[in-house]
């Protein structure tokens, strides 16, 4: 138990007396010519001089690795700022004094793409950590809209040609409907007319019945 509770303290003076730098993102997600504020936190102790304040960005790459913030004992060192990142870094000194690197880059390139890493050293400790930045290419702006424009056009006339193939449909059925009933009509016309003439027939008989039977 007495161990136990030794070996928590020593633990928790070692967290408390670690230097420490974390990213608040671990990867980002960006679109080309966009702005990003890619942001390192580190340790700060108030009784420390600035001077003390050694940073060290970079992206990192296999061969080599370009330059993109650069403190040098507490000063910003432009010169040491690779030409890929020339003008597109904005540095928040305010933050950095609340130990915060926040690090604004704008018109994001493609080739932007990839793990950045800050190392800080100080005279109380040194420690590093790298984010991820993912830049993808811009889609062009008039090209969403065509689409959407497009289709109105073609699906009212699909429209309007499924509405005339039903009109057009109607008008035949319409027409042999009615030639089918002219038809239908005539033919009863003809077998009325000879019911007719057979009743007619039938009533001549019958009164030829009636005269036979009068002249009976
Ligand atoms: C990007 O940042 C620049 C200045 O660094 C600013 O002029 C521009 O408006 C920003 N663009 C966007 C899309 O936020
Ligand atoms: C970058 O983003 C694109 C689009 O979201 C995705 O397809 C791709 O896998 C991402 N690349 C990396 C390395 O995360």
């Amino acid at each position: 138990m007495i161990c136990r509770i030794l070996l928590l303290i020593s633990l928790t003076s070692c967290v408390s007396g670690t230097f420490e730098v974390k990213v608040t993102q671990t990867s980002y997600q960006a679109e080309e010519n966009h702005n990003i504020t890619l942001e390192w936190m580190f340790t700060t102790k108030p009784d420390s001089s600035s001077t003390s304040l050694n940073i060290y960005c970079e992206m990192f790459i296999d061969h080599n690795d370009p330059v993109l913030y650069h403190v040098h004992e507490g000063d910003e060192v432009p010169e040491s700022q690779d030409e890929q990142f020339a003008g597109r870094i904005q540095s928040d000194k305010d933050a950095l004094r609340e130990g915060r690197i926040r690090l604004h880059v704008s018109r994001l390139r493609t080739d932007d793409s990839g793990l950045y890493t800050c190392d800080v050293k100080t005279d109380y400790g040194v420690s590093s950590d790298r984010c991820l930045l993912n830049v993808t290419a811009a889609v062009d702006q008039p090209e969403p809209q065509k689409p959407t424009e497009r289709p109105q056009p073609e699906s009212q006339g699909r429209i309007g040609l499924y509405v005339g193939l039903t009109a057009a449909g109607l008008a035949v059925c319409a027409g042999l409907c009615l030639a089918f009933r002219l038809c239908l009509t005539k033919y009863s016309d003809k077998t009325g007319l000879s019911f007719r003439s057979r009743s007619y027939s039938a009533n001549s008989s019958k009164n030829e019945q009636t005269t036979m039977t009068m002249v009976l």
